[in-house]
């Protein structure tokens, strides 16, 4: 997905935010560039450089919906909006994003001056302490550049917490993969956040004095991974005089959180078709898996910026649970007697709004069974 993104931002070929005149500024900031941690920490920087983290506050999406929201609420959405896409403002108070560590978004230093986090406060869950002591999780790590403190909130989900679980102003639950992770069987097996998004991997985590691995920054969700995610397996297809029954079980068998999870822009679509003899669909049918907010008006909002701005309530949820199985039942009543084949995809559907709105499926589940 972060490759599709990022594919999505050469291809519009819109730059909403001018870098050249943010790093004219000079610097100024209490906290330290990336590319000061990249003189050392070379394979962590090149990791983390095109993750969704590094561009939450650069990439066209978050600019296209930020922009709109800026100017619907007067500017208001800045206080709002940048606490979690370029979190230093939360200390540096850089709300017009002049600084250069602005548009770093949720960058190296921020995360690693993390002195304490306090969910019970959700306007500012992070207890920051920017300056010489870098905090994780390695034990008698030694820097030229600065000290360094080992903290388990580095190896636990709340450090997560902070921003993967929010509330809008109207009260909603926008994003709650936190909550839905700690309802779930992997919160109490003790699997947290990290243990699936920053694996270890092959690296060094410092050019001199450092160790041979280095956990994920990347944020990556490959294919493969997803593939894992979501299960399928066909239970059952029939035809019992005019009618064609298929039953599918769909299974949330590898994500610690809903599927989909986060922003509700994000869509889980089982698509049944059957088909006759020469593969030719005969009908399709969809199964569309997410979370539908609506406005005051009670119409349903469709993009992750107005949702943060005006959704008041969630009218439907019908996500797939971490490790829950889920029986479909689908009847076709169309040719019945031509059904040769019944195939089941199941494909994540996007549609952020960048100058105008677009379309991105990401196919990752595909199986065909024949009847005849
Ligand atoms: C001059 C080299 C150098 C620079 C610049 C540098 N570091 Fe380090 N850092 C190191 C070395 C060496 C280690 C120890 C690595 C080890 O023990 O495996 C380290 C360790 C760390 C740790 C681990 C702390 C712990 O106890 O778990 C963090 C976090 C860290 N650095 C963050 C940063 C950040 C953020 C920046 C940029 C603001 C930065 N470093 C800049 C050399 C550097
Ligand atoms: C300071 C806020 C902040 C913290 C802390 C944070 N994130 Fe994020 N994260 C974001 C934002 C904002 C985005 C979305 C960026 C975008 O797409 O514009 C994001 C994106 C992601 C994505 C990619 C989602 C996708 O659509 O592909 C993953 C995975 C993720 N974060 C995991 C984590 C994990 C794991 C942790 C804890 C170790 C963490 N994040 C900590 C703010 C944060
Ligand atoms: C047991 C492993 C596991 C744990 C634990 C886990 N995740 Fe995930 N996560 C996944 C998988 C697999 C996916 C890919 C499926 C998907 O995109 O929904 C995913 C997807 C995501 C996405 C991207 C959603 C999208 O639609 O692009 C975000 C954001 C995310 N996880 C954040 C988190 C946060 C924050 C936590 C901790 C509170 C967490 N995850 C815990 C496995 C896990
Ligand atoms: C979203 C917060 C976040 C951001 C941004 C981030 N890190 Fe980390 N970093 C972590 C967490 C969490 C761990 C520990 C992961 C674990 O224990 O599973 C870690 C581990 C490390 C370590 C210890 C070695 C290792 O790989 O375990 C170093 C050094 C480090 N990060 C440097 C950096 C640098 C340099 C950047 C920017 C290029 C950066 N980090 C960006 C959260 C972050
Ligand atoms: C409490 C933290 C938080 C706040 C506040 C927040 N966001 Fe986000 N936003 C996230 C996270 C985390 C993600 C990515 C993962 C997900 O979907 O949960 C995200 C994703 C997005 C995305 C999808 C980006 C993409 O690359 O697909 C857009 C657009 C977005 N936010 C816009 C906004 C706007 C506009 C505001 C202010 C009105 C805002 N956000 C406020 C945390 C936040």
């Amino acid at each position: 997905m972060k490759s599709l993104k990022a594919g999505l931002a050469v291809a519009i070929g819109i730059v909403v935010f001018n870098w050249s005149s943010a790093l004219a500024q000079g610097s100024g900031s209490v906290f330290e560039s990336s590319s000061t941690c990249k003189e050392c920490h070379e394979d962590i920087y090149r990791n983390w450089r095109n993750s969704l983290h590094a561009l939450a506050f650069t990439n066209p999406i978050f600019q296209t919906a930020y922009n709109k929201a800026y100017r619907e609420t007067k500017g208001e959405a800045r206080k709002y909006c940048l606490g979690c896409h370029a979190p230093t403002v939360r200390i540096t108070g850089d709300y017009d994003a002049e600084l250069p560590i602005t548009a770093e978004g949720v960058t190296c230093d921020f995360c690693h001056t993390v002195t304490g986090i306090d969910l019970e406060s959700p306007g500012s869950p992070f207890v920051s302490s920017p300056g010489d002591v870098k905090r994780s999780v390695l034990k008698q790590a030694e820097s030229p550049h600065h000290k360094t403190e080992y903290s388990s909130d580095f190896a636990s989900s709340k450090l997560c917490a902070g921003c993967h679980s929010f509330k809008n102003r109207h009260g909603v639950a926008v994003g709650d993969t936190y909550n839905e992770w700690k309802n779930s069987e992997f919160a109490k097996e003790g699997k947290q956040c990290q243990d699936c998004h920053m694996q270890q991997i092959a690296g060094r985590t410092a050019i001199e004095g450092g160790r041979d691995k280095i956990h994920d920054h990347s944020l990556s969700h490959n294919l493969a991974s997803m593939r894992e995610a979501v299960k399928l397996k066909f239970v059952k297809a029939k035809s019992t005089g005019s009618r064609f029954s298929a039953q599918v079980e769909i299974h949330n068998a590898k994500a610690g959180h809903n599927i989909p999870t986060g922003t509700p822009e994000r869509h889980l679509v089982l698509e049944i078709q059957t088909k006759d003899r020469g593969g030719s669909v005969i009908e399709t049918q969809k199964r569309v898996y997410h979370k539908s907010i609506v406005n005051s008006k009670g119409a349903e909002i469709f993009s992750d910026g107005d949702v943060f701005l005006h959704g008041v309530q969630i009218v439907e949820d019908n996500r797939l649970r971490p490790g829950e199985k889920r029986l479909e039942k689908f009847v076709f009543s169309k040719r019945v007697r031509e059904i040769s084949s019944v195939s089941a995809d199941i494909y994540f559907l996007y549609e952020p709004l960048v100058a105008q709105k677009t379309e991105m499926r990401i196919p990752f589940f595909s199986a065909d069974v024949f009847v005849k």
